[in-house]
This record gives C-alpha cells, sequence and structure tokens, in this order.
C-alpha cells in the first residue's frame, strides 16, 4: 500500500498533459487537450485529455482513466508498477514497507535476472567451441556478436539455473521470467533454452526484457521466444528496436528474422527491425508510427512471406504508415540476400521497393493471362477491388490511371465501378458500426457490465449516481455521513456494486482520488468509470438531480423484482390449471 499523500504528490508532479504528451502529440481545445487516440487508429482526434479533473477519455474507441491508468496501459505496468515509475519521473522516493521489498517489484526482478542471465550466456559463448563455429559459418563477427550481445546456452539442464541460484535468485523466480521450465514430475526448475544461440531482446532503455534462442542444427522447434512476462509483451515489441530509433527518421525496414536483421545491422543498415515469430501486430504498427512515417516490407521471398507481407499492409496503413516492399530475387531473406549479392545491392533494391498498390497491382497482372477476355475481366474485377480499398479519392484517380493503362480498358468505366465498389464498402461499413453500436447499446457483449442490459433503466440510474459521485465528490461524503439512503445492496449491477464499494472505502478521510481505482479495476472497467465521470460533464449534479437518479435506482429495481414475482405466480397459476 502507498500512502495517499504519496500518490497524490506524484500525481500533482506528473500532469496529465505532459505525461501523456510524450506519447500523443497534444493540441490545446479550450482547457482542454486533443490528439489521435494511440489506442486505437484514427485519422481525426477524438482522444481528449480534461486538465480540470485529471483524466482522459477517448470518444471514438471509450478508453480513458488518469494519468496512472494511461501509465499501465502503455506501459504494460501493474499499478505499484505504475506509481513507481511516475514517481521516478518525478523525482519522488517511495517508501516502502518490509513486505514490500521482500516481494520486490516482479518487473524490477525480471529486468536484473535477465542482465544476469545475459551475461552468463554471453560469457558462455566465448568459451564454447561449437557455438563460435556456428557463429563463424553464420558470418556473425566478434564486434557484431558484443554489439547484439548474442550469447549461447549451454546443452544442459542446470547450467543456467545453477549460476543464477547462485547470484541470489530463487526457482520460482527463474520460472516466472521463463529463464527456467518447471518439470511436471519433481515441479523442479530445468534451464528453458538448451544448446541454443541466444539473442536478447533488448527496449528503448536498455533492459533485456526478453530472449530468442536458436538451435544450432536442423532440430526442431528453430526458435524459442521468451512467453509474455510483466517485463515483456511480445505483441508490442520489436526486435533490435532499441538500435534502430536512432536511424529510422526516414524509414523502418522490417524483417521477419533475427538473422536478417543482425546481417543488415552489420553490414551498416541500422533501421531494421524484426517481430518476435509473430505476425505484425496493431500494437507494432503504432509503435513504428511514432518514430517513422514510412516501413518497408522485407518478408522471406517465399510464398509465406509474401502472404505476411499482404497482411501487413493492411495493419501498416491502418496506423497510417506510408508502406513500401522489397522485392526481393535470387535468395530466400534478406541474411541470404546479403552474403550472395553484398550490401549495394541490397541498398539498390531498397531504393526501388515498391507501394502497396504496385506490388498488389503487380500480383493481380501476375495472376491472370491478360489476353484472354476471360483472364482480362478477373483482373479488371481484382483491380477495382483494390484500387476500392483505398480512403483517398486522390489516390485512387492516379491508380484507375495505371490499371486502366496496363489492361488497357477506359478511364471511365473502371472510374464508374470503382465507385459503385467504394460506395458499397462504405454501407457495408456503416451497416456493421450501426449493428455494433445497437448490440453495444441492448448491451450485449458488455463484458465489464453484463447486467446493464437486464435492466436498462436502473443501469443508466446508477452510472448516473457513480458519475456524479466521481465528479462532484462531496457526494461521497455526504453518502458516508448518512445523508442519502444508498447502500451497496441498492445498485443493480454487480459492477456498479463494486464501483460504489471501491469509491466509498478509497474516501476514508474525506479526501478523494480516483488513481486509487487503479487498484482494483483494470484498464477496461477504468474506462468505463471515467466514462461515467465524463457524462456528468456539462449537466447538473444538482442535490435533487441525485436524489432523484437514487430514487429511478430504487424503483426500477423494485419493480423489476415486482415482475419476477408476478411472473413466477403466473407460472405457478399455469402449473395449477395443468393439473
Ligand atoms: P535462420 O534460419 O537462422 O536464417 O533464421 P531466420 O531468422 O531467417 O528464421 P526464419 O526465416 O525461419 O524465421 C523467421 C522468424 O520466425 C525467426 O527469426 C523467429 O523469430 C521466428 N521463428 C522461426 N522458427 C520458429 C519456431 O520454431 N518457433 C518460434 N516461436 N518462432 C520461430
Ligand atoms: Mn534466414
Amino acid at each position: 500500500m502507498i500512502p495517499d499523500a504519496i500518490v497524490e504528490e506524484i500525481k500533482y508532479r506528473n500532469s496529465i498533459e505532459d505525461v501523456i504528451g510524450e506519447y500523443v502529440s497534444l493540441k490545446r481545445a479550450g482547457s482542454n487537450f486533443v490528439g489521435l487516440c494511440p489506442f486505437h487508429s484514427e485519422k481525426t482526434p477524438s482522444f481528449t485529455v480534461f486538465t480540470d479533473t485529471k483524466s482522459y477519455y477517448c470518444f471514438g474507441c471509450g478508453s480513458g482513466g488518469d494519468v496512472i491508468t494511461f501509465i499501465m496501459k502503455t506501459a504494460n505496468l501493474e499499478y505499484p508498477e505504475a506509481l513507481e515509475y511516475l514517481a521516478r519521473r518525478a523525482g519522488i522516493e517511495i517508501p516502502k514497507t518490509e513486505t514490500q521489498k521482500q516481494q520486490g517489484i516482479r518487473r524490477d526482478k525480471i529486468l536484473d535476472m535477465n542482465r544476469v542471465a545475459a551475461r552468463f550466456f554471453h560469457d558462455n559463448l566465448k568459451n564454447s567451441e561449437t557455438a563460435l563455429s556456428y557463429c563463424k559459418k553464420r558470418g556473425l563477427s566478434g564486434s557484431v556478436i558484443k554489439h547484439f550481445g548474442i550469447g549461447y546456452a549451454p546443452d544442459s539442464f542446470n547450467a543456467l539455473g545453477d549460476f543464477m541460484r547462485k547470484k541470489g535468485f530463487t526457482d520460482e523466480e527463474l520460472i516466472s521470467g521463463f529463464l527456467c521450465g518447471k518439470s511436471k514430475k519433481t515441479g523442479r526448475a530445468f534451464d528453458y533454452f538448451r544448446g541454443r544461440l541466444i539473442f536478447p531482446i533488448i527496449d528503448s532503455s536498455g533492459d533485456v526484457i526478453a530472449f530468442g534462442g536458436r538451435v544450432l542444427d536442423d532440430s526442431l522447434p528453430k526458435y524459442l521466444n521468451t512467453s509474455d512476462t510483466p517485463a515483456f509483451k511480445k505483441s508490442r515489441s520489436l526486435y533490435a528496436f532499441n538500435f534502430a530509433k536512432a536511424a529510422c527518421r526516414e524509414a523502418l525496414i522490417l524483417c521477419e528474422g533475427y538473422m536478417d536483421v543482425v546481417s543488415l545491422h552489420a553490414a551498416g543498415i541500422t533501421n531494421a527491425v524484426a517481430t518476435l515469430g509473430t505476425a505484425l501486430t496493431e500494437e507494432q504498427a503504432r509503435l513504428m508510427k511514432r518514430s517513422t512515417d514510412r516501413v518497408i516490407i522485407s518478408y522471406d521471398s517465399d510464398e509465406a512471406g509474401q502472404r505476411a507481407a499482404n497482411r501487413a499492409f493492411g495493419i501498416l496503413r491502418e496506423a497510417g504508415v506510408e508502406t513500401r516492399v522489397l522485392h526481393m530475387e535470387g535468395a530466400k531473406d534478406p541474411d541470404e540476400f546479403i552474403k550472395k549479392f553484398g550490401v549495394e545491392q541490397f541498398r539498390n533494391i531498397l531504393s526501388g521497393s515498391i507501394t502497396e498498390f504496385d506490388y498488389k497491382f503487380a500480383n493481380i497482372l501476375g495472376k491472370y493471362d491478360i489476353s484472354t477476355t476471360e483472364g482480362k475481366v478477373k483482373a479488371v474485377n481484382d483491380a477495382c477491388k483494390l484500387i476500392s480499398s483505398f480512403l483517398s479519392a486522390v489516390e485512387r484517380d492516379i491508380y484507375i490511371a495505371k490499371a486502366s493503362n496496363a489492361l488497357s480498358i477506359s478511364k471511365e468505366s473502371l472510374k464508374r465501378d470503382v465507385d459503385r465498389s467504394v460506395r458499397k464498402n462504405y454501407y457495408k461499413k456503416k451497416k456493421e458500426f450501426t449493428e455494433d453500436i445497437k448490440r453495444k447499446s441492448e448491451g450485449y457483449g458488455d463484458r465489464v457490465n453484463p447486467d446493464y442490459a437486464k435492466n436498462v433503466k436502473a443501469s443508466a440510474a446508477e452510472e448516473a449516481i457513480l458519475g456524479m459521485m466521481l465528479d462532484s465528490p462531496e457526494y461521497i461524503r455526504r453518502i458516508k455521513k448518512g445523508e442519502f439512503s444508498l447502500t451497496p445492496n441498492d445498485f443493480h449491477s454487480e459492477f456498479g456494486k463494486a464501483v460504489f464499494e471501491a469509491i466509498i472505502k478509497a474516501c476514508d478521510d474525506g479526501k478523494f482520488d480516483i488513481s486509487v481505482l487503479n487498484e482494483s479495476f483494470d484498464s477496461v472497467q477504468m474506462s468505463r468509470i471515467i466514462k461515467m465521470q465524463i457524462a456528468r460533464r456539462g449537466l447538473t449534479n444538482s442535490n435533487k438531480a441525485f436524489e432523484d437518479s437514487i430514487k429511478t435506482l430504487k424503483n426500477s429495481k423494485s419493480k423489476e423484482e415486482m415482475s419476477l414475482t408476478e411472473l413466477l405466480n403466473k407460472k405457478r397459476k399455469i402449473n395449477k390449471e395443468d393439473i
């Protein structure tokens, strides 16, 4: 438990607009700030930072919270870790209790452990003939090995474990950091990486957050990666982004594999990164977008690589990144290409990389024989679908010109088809959108508050009550004094009841800070709580409004209970008549 006074101090010294401003470019709008939401892709800003309530809310995707929720979500931290982070940012010392010191902060522990293990792997590589000769075979020089901190995990079940235990780490810690697995039979820890070349994954602040390990032969699986831990989220990390970040103003090169990235960096192309054995995620795309405007996809030239490139285009486009793709012939991946043809040749194909349209259109032309009528019709259909997927009318016009030329058809007729398809897409999207809204308003799929739909009137009333309590905390104090007759059991939904209880509990000496709720609710629940508060902005939070909402809540709740009794009675009657 971190004392309230410290939480208050942390919030005071980390103004929400400054902290969020480090991640989102914010523009002033009256007393608030707006910007592009970092939690979903958008082109017009609906992400708002409210300076008076020190909270944020996105009217597009509904994420919301305070400065602590924001850090928990963006940096993937638990509540105490987020406080720790913000405290450090503001130069505040958090006093620790003895138990806290013992438990340690899990994330820091894992980073500590990883640093020691990375050192062990790296030192161990120097002593392993087999590993060194493998490196030699793959063209990994001593300086490259050092730069990337590459290491070798001995082919043993307890070499790392023994070393780490001597350094004071426990089995439990080693298992939770995925440096060790847990034996099903004995329950004991065994080394997770064995006989593998180790690539440490390092984040922007230089911490080793995870490892990837490659076998030295043809055995399977070829690569093992650390699973997600409190220090590592695979879907939000990119290999070598720590180095590439400094060199990627113009573009980032996105590869499939560790070895591709290592080879490119070794050859002086230091803006290359790779995903970690998974397909590109939206989070990774947004991470790249924050540092660069252009990404060059440089996947393997095989079919799987090309399929992955097709998918990556869509994700990068959503994130607002200008994307190109590399055309590579005579080698299966960038690593092999550079070894075979040299880095100058690679720079040539880099500068010849093409846009999404050119790449996909070339694929269409390659797929059909356009000298036949049938082939041409199919190619025109595909081209039309492709062109209509672009949102900008100017872009579409350019592509229409290109395609009509290549397929020798009239621009006008292609344009008519494209326009029709654009309209169709639009209506389809709109329909999906309204259906989604409808579903949500009916409460289906409401995971945060599944009880909402069961009694919409009572739910709306309780959200109004909670919103007023959050927006005007004097109501919390007055409830505690007994000025209103309102108890947890008056609430209709489990969620509403839990929020009410948490607020009452958090306000112990008359003061209330919404931050404390981050401890009991996750970021999705926090978003809903902030939404209740935001909904009360600009409305009168008068005594009468508050009392009316309490009345509505109680009435609609008792009506619901009544109708349930009525229903039961009816059922009984019917059953009697049956007899
Ligand atoms: P080399 O074969 O050494 O050149 O490695 P590579 O990086 O070119 O590997 P490849 O093209 O086969 O795979 C691309 C990336 O996918 C790798 O760098 C890994 O991140 C991931 N990957 C490959 N095989 C596996 C596997 O068996 N398991 C997991 N989890 N990831 C894998
Ligand atoms: Mn390879």
